[in-house]
């Protein structure tokens, strides 16, 4: 790894389609970021085997085996800290982080989300652009904050709403520009 490679772990809680967009761009020899680390929440992350397929560490630090949150999230921290980690990305991870753990790792959180923020913070972003009749959706890339799916945004990319457009064709839509962005803005956040 070269000197100003940073070293990124990436936080999942399912498939990790969004992670694997970002292992594969992080494999070109000029891309200034390399993953080196995957943490599930959920032991059984289809996300999890693809990562010990490339020879990334990938470790489940299940809520179920800890007392409570902050318990969970100190051996995330800990893990972290143990491989040197400089830059968090979440990628569909569902849990939402405590303040405590933010401010520990403060600017060095990123998250995608689905929709185009300010815009459908929180879940059911895709049902709520087709109730809203919107004609334009897309994803995010933000850094995060204490506040849920508010922090500065990086990069965004939009989509058209299509008529006849249901929540998979939309979500299918939205999920090639995620993979395509997150890459991108990664690259820029730690090249800034
Ligand atoms: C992605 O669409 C991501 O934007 C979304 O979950 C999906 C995860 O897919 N994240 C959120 O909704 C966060 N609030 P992936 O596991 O295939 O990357």
């Amino acid at each position: 790894m070269s000197e100003r490679e940073k070293r990124v772990a990436v936080l999942i809680s399912g498939r990790g389609s969004n992670m694997k967009a970002l292992v594969a761009a992080s494999r070109a020899p000029d891309y200034p970021a390399k993953i080196v680390l995957v943490i599930s929440n959920k032991q059984d992350a289809a996300g999890l085997e693809f990562a010990r397929s490339e020879n990334i560490t990938a470790i489940a630090i299940d809520a179920k085996a800890y007392q409570d949150r902050a318990a969970q999230e100190d051996a995330i921290h800990q893990t972290l800290i143990e491989h040197n980690i400089e830059l968090i990305c979440l990628a569909g991870y569902m849990r939402i982080l405590t303040e405590n753990f933010v401010a520990k790792w403060s600017g060095k959180i990123l998250n995608i989300h689905p929709s185009l923020l300010p815009k459908y913070p929180g879940l059911n972003t895709h049902q709520r652009a087709l109730d809203a009749g919107d004609k334009e959706h897309g994803c995010t890339v933000h850094i995060v904050t204490g506040e849920l799916d508010a922090g500065p945004i990086v990069a965004q990319a939009e989509v058209p709403v299509l008529p006849g457009d249901d929540v998979d064709s939309l979500t299918a839509r939205v999920l090639i520009e995620e993979h395509k962005l997150y890459p991108r803005a990664l690259a820029m956040a730690v090249s800034k």
